[in-house]
């Protein structure tokens, strides 16, 4: 018996060789399918179909999937070993990644330089000419290292827990370097960048400097390694760029309110108001910034991964198949599916929109109840909304909110009072405003709700345009922060309660 076996994906039709015996995980992630729960076999959010071969089920598998689904050929991706000839066909398809198209002011300047927004989900790098201002390349990627989870906790689980820190800083370092050489190569220059910049929350600054991660995961979740990182490309295996060039990750401003909040504040001008002004990035960790009386208030909130699809029984992440739109007219709902066709799932923006039109026309209740009989409400197809659905919703909107709602309280505001709001991160650029205004995520006035983009690569190349005159501006950033722990808050239980309600 042969020690290889040759697997097969699907729709790819590409075939590969694997040892037999080495778990389907490492390949299977590299073509696109995500590990929401780490292959832990515990969130049944991996679901890949056996067309040719065997794969006996786990009892993970066994607990995913009915009888009749087993004998179809569904297996949990992460469960699944290489011990014979298989061909699999994969759900997943390509992300959408938000990356910048914004025209920049500047002053030229000699050379070339590289910003990357290093993002827990997805990492996206932009190639500049500073004398010309011109954008030389993009490169997008997923971050490797959500093969360990895909929130930041489990990242910080992985490398405590688990003693995964080392290689969750090799996998990152070793991403960032592809889509550097990527971006060389894609754009046959024969010039190289002198300087690379990165941006990304405080985990992801601390994983890929190499910084031990333990105190991020422990109240008071305080780290002292928030400054900025200097790196030459050798300390961090970019060997083929040379020792001349180097590198620099931004300074976290505090907690989990990374750099790329920071950049934020940098590309929208929220420090430059003279009016009080938020900047709110919607994720997994919702992350809202205020400026008001001469400070910057900021503080993290964890919405749960609700918002990113997962969670939710149908749920799934802003690709190709997702429901991403929802209205409801002539007493039915009516769908916009990301690059059309039949939905597969259904990704935050579509449930927001879903829940508002529920909402609006009495199928659900204010306190997030079903106004039927039915334990779902049926949206497209096979595609539905559970009761359980609604409550993951009511969770990860009520932390936004009240993350919100304290920080406007502590500073005597009121919604009203904010005349500039920011909506970042990849979530936030999708959402419908109106939508999330009708189910209480946001209650300022539509007018002033902006959409800001990928704000955190904008800021990051603003700093390169910049550079290094803009350490200046940075610091004084950091001087006016003031970061607010909302766990410790006296009134944060009884706000999050009262924002539960729709
Ligand atoms: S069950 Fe969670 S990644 Fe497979």
């Amino acid at each position: 018996m042969s020690n290889t076996v040759k697997i097969t994906i699907q729709p790819a039709g590409k075939t590969y060789s694997l040892l037999r015996g080495t778990p389907l995980k490492d390949l299977l992630f590299d073509k696109g399918l995500e590990f929401p729960c780490g292959g832990r076999g515990v969130c049944h959010r991996c679901k890949v179909k056996i067309l040719n071969g065997s794969n006996n089920p786990t009892a993970e598998d066994q607990k995913a999937f009915s009888k009749m689904e087993l004998a179809e050929g569904w297996r949990l991706g992460c469960q699944c070993v290489a011990d014979n000839d298989m061909e699999l066909e994969l759900l997943s398809c390509e992300s959408i990644i938000l990356v910048d198209d914004t025209s920049l002011k500047f002053e030229p300047r000699n050379g070339t330089a590289i910003a990357i927004d290093l993002g827990t989900t997805t990492v996206a790098a932009q190639w500049l000419d500073l004398e010309s201002g011109k954008l030389l390349g993009t490169a997008t990627a997923l971050n490797p290292q959500a093969r360990y989870g895909s929130d930041i906790m489990s990242r910080i689980d992985s490398a405590i827990n688990h003693n995964k820190g080392a290689e969750l800083t090799r996998l990152i370092r070793s991403c960032l370097g592809d889509l550097i050489l990527d971006l060389l190569k894609k754009n046959g220059a024969s010039q190289k960048p002198s300087f690379i910049l990165i941006v990304g929350n405080t985990v992801m600054h601390h994983l890929f400097c190499g910084f031990d991660v333990t105190a991020l995961g422990f109240y008071p979740f305080q780290s002292k390694h928030l400054a900025g990182w200097h790196f030459t490309t050798e300390e961090v295996g970019w060997n083929f760029l040379g020792p001349d060039v180097n590198g620099y990750f931004m300074p976290c401003i505090g907690g989990f309110v990374g750099s790329d909040i920071l950049a934020g504040i940098i590309a929208t001008e929220l420090h430059k108001t003279t009016h009080p002004a938020i900047l709110i990035d919607l994720g997994t960790n919702g992350e809202i910034v205020l400026h008001a009386n001469q400070k910057l208030f900021c503080l993290s909130t964890a919405a749960g991964p609700a918002f990113e699809g997962a969670k939710i029984s149908m749920g799934m992440r802003a690709e190709a198949g997702a429901i991403s739109k929802v209205r409801f007219k002539n007493n039915k709902f009516e769908t916009e599916v990301i690059g059309g066709g039949k939905p597969r799932g259904i990704c935050g923006s579509g449930l927001v929109d879903a829940v508002a039109c529920a909402l609006e026309h009495g199928l659900i209740k204010h306190n997030g109840k079903l106004n039927c009989l039915a334990d779902h409400i049926e949206i497209q197809d096979h595609i539905r909304i559970s009761q359980k659905d609604i409550r993951e919703l009511q969770l990860a909107k009520s932390a936004i909110a009240t993350g919100i709602e304290i920080i406007l309280k502590q500073n005597a505001l009121d919604y009203p009072d904010i005349k500039e709001v920011w909506l970042a991160g990849a979530f936030g650029n999708y959402i419908d405003k109106q939508s999330a205004k009708k189910i209480g995520l946001l209650k300022f006035d539509l007018e002033v709700i902006k959409y800001g983009g990928n704000t955190a690569l904008l800021g990051a190349k603003i700093c390169l345009m910049k550079w290094p005159e803009v350490l200046e501006e940075i610091n004084q950033i950091l001087k006016i922060s003031e970061h607010l722990s909302l766990g410790e808050h006296p009134q944060f239980q009884s706000t999050f309660l009262n924002q539960i309600q729709f």
